[in-house]
């Protein structure tokens, strides 16, 4: 039994892999994702029942799990360089010449392929099996991050073919822009700081501590280098076919060049066609082929003789920094923005430009008065990429990071791990309050019509208002008092106000300004607590059972409502009328049938949906699980029923229903009856 399970499992294990494979490396899927999604869930299933045959390789584990406190650092065999680089076409035949001068020689080749805007990686593997992935750290020792690199879907951990015993091969991990967007765009939903760009998104990512979490930002790699110590391979074009051919991603972009004027025109169509990739290059990498060539040429301190990177330019203007603002979020998160000289570029007129966080302004060693180049990336706000140092009159004394709040003055506090500052008076900080009113009212949330971010500010200044249950108390003699507010403007406000203690317990939730509860969650958060009590006195593990709920959301719930204050507040906004409970109807109770009944429901049914078949069984009583135990009553077997789970149904007795035979149980037709 056991013999033929461990077959089952190796079997699913290889075919997933397989599929993994052909969808992400290849892209030519060759089955469906709910056939993906059936198998990989009988893998889970029958890995669970057998610990026992765990493999951190298994295609299940790309969903992660592994926590890492801290990361063990490795040092690199071969140091991991950087490339020489130039933006301009005659440096670039420079280099072509010093290659001709040194080998002596036109005999040699380039291989030229993208540059990947994300971070290099090295992987090992042994007997075809990943075995460590480190980062490139300083260049000499890295951070170990094998659980989070092994959840790319576009990693294989096991190689095929005929791997040699013992590899490094070192590539670039990336994320797509679709998926940079979408998660910033939730992080924008739930108050948190947005990642600049997908590279900063993609190295934050590699470096979580829950490898889960990971799995969760769709991290993409493309390998581009091979260290093989037997030395069997002659050219770096051989090298990508190798790599390829024992199931590593490859770029096809990259291509072989018989001289430099080949590669100019391979520069020239990556310049426009860049913008059609789903992800950020950078450059073009341009590598000498042969390694016997690459071998002559040797390496400087820094870098490879034998290749450069050519940069693209970006449109960039450089201008002078006057000096640094601070900006508070309603979550207290700071911002350090650059206030310019007025310069021109790509059609607008620059002023501000953000300068993200106290370990850029370091990065960069900005200093106030310096002339900084700006550059629109992808982004809304235009970026300070680097500093023109031969313009630095004198000396300008480095830039010290604000301490305290620039609003209120309390000490800043910055988590472990985290690049943002914030401030921790989040009840008297002037723009955290005011700005979490605003985000109250908006449109999203409470949706207060005749009121804006201006209203609030003006409540805010009259001190009308110091939180969001302070609005349900104004009144119209109030209001109407203020500088500039007519009559009928007072009106609609105290109207807008009253409406919305209509707007739905979802919506409120939301509104509420609970760190990482966005739009999404929060009605995931109201279809599991109906009542905002429930919600409130809902514990960590409770918390973790619902869809999309993971352990940072979890303690930032916790945490708001373990605060007097809040609990408070809401109290207010309760008694002031507004939608603290879920109404969404209560499925009506047909029968008692299945009074205490627990059942598990597997399969495709032919008759109603596997959701329709979950609503009879509350309808009539029962309780639907999610898996089979000793507690189970019946399990309602569609077809395709894992055959993990019959198994498991078979050995512990209980009985087996056909669709037709649980609708005759509970004698209904059809699922409205
Ligand atoms: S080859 C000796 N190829 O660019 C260095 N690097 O500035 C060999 N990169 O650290 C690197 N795409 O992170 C190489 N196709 C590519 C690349 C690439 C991106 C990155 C890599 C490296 C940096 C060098």
């Amino acid at each position: 039994m056991s013999a033929n399970t461990r077959e089952k499992i190796d079997k699913l294990r290889q075919q997933l892999s397989e599929h993994n494979y052909k969808y992400y490396v290849l892209a030519q899927p060759s089955i469906s994702d709910y056939e993906f999604d059936k198998m990989l869930e009988e893998l889970i299933e029958l890995e669970k029942q057998h610990p026992e045959f765990a493999d951190p390789d298994s295609p299940s584990q790309k969903v992660g799990g592994t926590i890492n406190k801290h990361f063990k650092t490795f040092k690199h065999e071969f140091a991991m360089l950087s490339l020489g680089n130039t933006y301009s076409e005659e440096e670039l035949r420079d280099f072509d010449q010093r290659i001709f001068k040194q080998l002596g020689h036109r005999d040699y080749q380039y291989v030229c392929e993208l540059k990947f805007d994300g971070l290099s990686i090295s992987l090992h593997y042994e007997n075809g099996e990943l075995v460590r992935a480190v980062t490139r750290g300083d260049g000499v020792k890295g951070d170990v991050v094998t659980d989070n690199v092994r959840t790319i879907k576009a990693l294989k951990t096991k190689l095929h073919g005929d791997y040699p015993p013992s590899l490094e091969v070192r590539g670039e991990i990336f994320m797509h822009r679709p998926a940079f967007d979408r998660i910033n765009m939730e992080r924008e939903e739930a108050g948190e700081v947005l990642f600049a760009n997908p590279r900063n998104l993609a190295a934050s990512s590699l470096k979580l501590q829950d490898s889960s979490e990971v799995a969760k930002r769709p991290l993409d790699i493309y390998l581009y280098q091979l260290l093989e110590k037997n030395e069997t391979i002659g050219t770096h074009k051989e090298s990508l076919e190798k790599m390829k051919s024992w199931g590593l991603k490859v770029s096809e972009h990259s291509k072989l060049f018989h001289n430099i004027d080949e590669v100019f025109n391979y520069l020239g169509h990556w310049d426009e066609a860049r913008k059609k990739l789903t992800y950020d290059i950078d450059g073009v990498v341009i590598k000498i082929n042969n390694y016997h060539h690459r071998e002559e040429l040797g390496f400087t301190a820094k870098s490879p003789r034998w290749a450069i990177a050519y940069k693209f330019k970006t449109e960039a203007a450089c201008t002078r920094l006057m000096s640094i603002d601070y900006q508070v979020g309603r979550t207290g998160a700071i911002t350090p923005v650059a206030n310019l000289e007025p310069v021109f570029l790509l059609g607008t007129t620059v002023k501000r430009a953000s300068l993200h966080n106290a370990n850029e302004i370091a990065r960069l060693d900005v200093r106030v008065g310096d002339y900084v180049y700006v550059e629109k990336g992808g982004e809304i706000i235009p970026k300070i990429t680097g500093v023109e140092l031969s313009k630095r009159k004198g000396e300008l004394p480095p830039h010290k990071y604000i301490t305290t709040c620039p609003e209120c003055g309390t000490p800043l506090e910055r988590k472990e791990g985290e690049a943002q500052h914030y401030c921790p008076n989040e009840e008297f900080c002037r723009p955290q309050v005011v700005g979490r009113i605003q985000h109250f009212i908006h449109r999203k949330a409470m949706d207060i019509s005749g009121m804006g971010d201006e209203t609030v500010e003006m409540l805010y200044e009259n001190n009308l208002i110091r939180n969001m249950a302070d609005l349900y108390d104004l009144k119209y003699e109030d209001v109407v008092q203020l500088d500039r507010m007519a009559e009928k403007s007072a009106q609609n406000l105290i109207d807008g106000i009253k409406a919305s203690t209509q707007i739905a317990y979802p919506r409120v939730l939301f509104a509420l300004g609970i760190r990482y509860v966005g739009e999404t969650v929060a009605k995931k958060l109201a279809a599991k607590f109906k009542t905002i009590e429930a919600l409130m006195s809902a514990g960590y593990e409770d918390l973790l059972q619902v869809d999309e709920i993971g352990e940072r959301i979890a303690r930032s719930i916790i945490e708001f409502f373990s605060k007097q204050s809040h609990r408070d507040m809401v109290s207010r906004l309760k008694a002031a009328g507004l939608q603290m409970e879920n109404f969404e109807k209560e499925k009506e109770k047909v029968s008692d049938i299945l009074n205490g009944k627990n059942i598990v429901i597997s399969g495709v049914f032919n008759r109603f949906s596997r959701d329709e078949i979950k609503d009879l069984v509350e309808t009539h009583g029962g309780k639907n699980a999610g898996s089979i135990s000793s507690k189970t009553h019946y399990v309602v077997a569609g077809e395709n029923m894992g055959p993990a789970k019959l198994e498991k149904a078979k050995q512990l007795n209980i009985p087996i229903l056909s669709e037709d035979e649980f609708l005759e149980m509970i004698g209904t037709n059809s699922p409205s009856s």
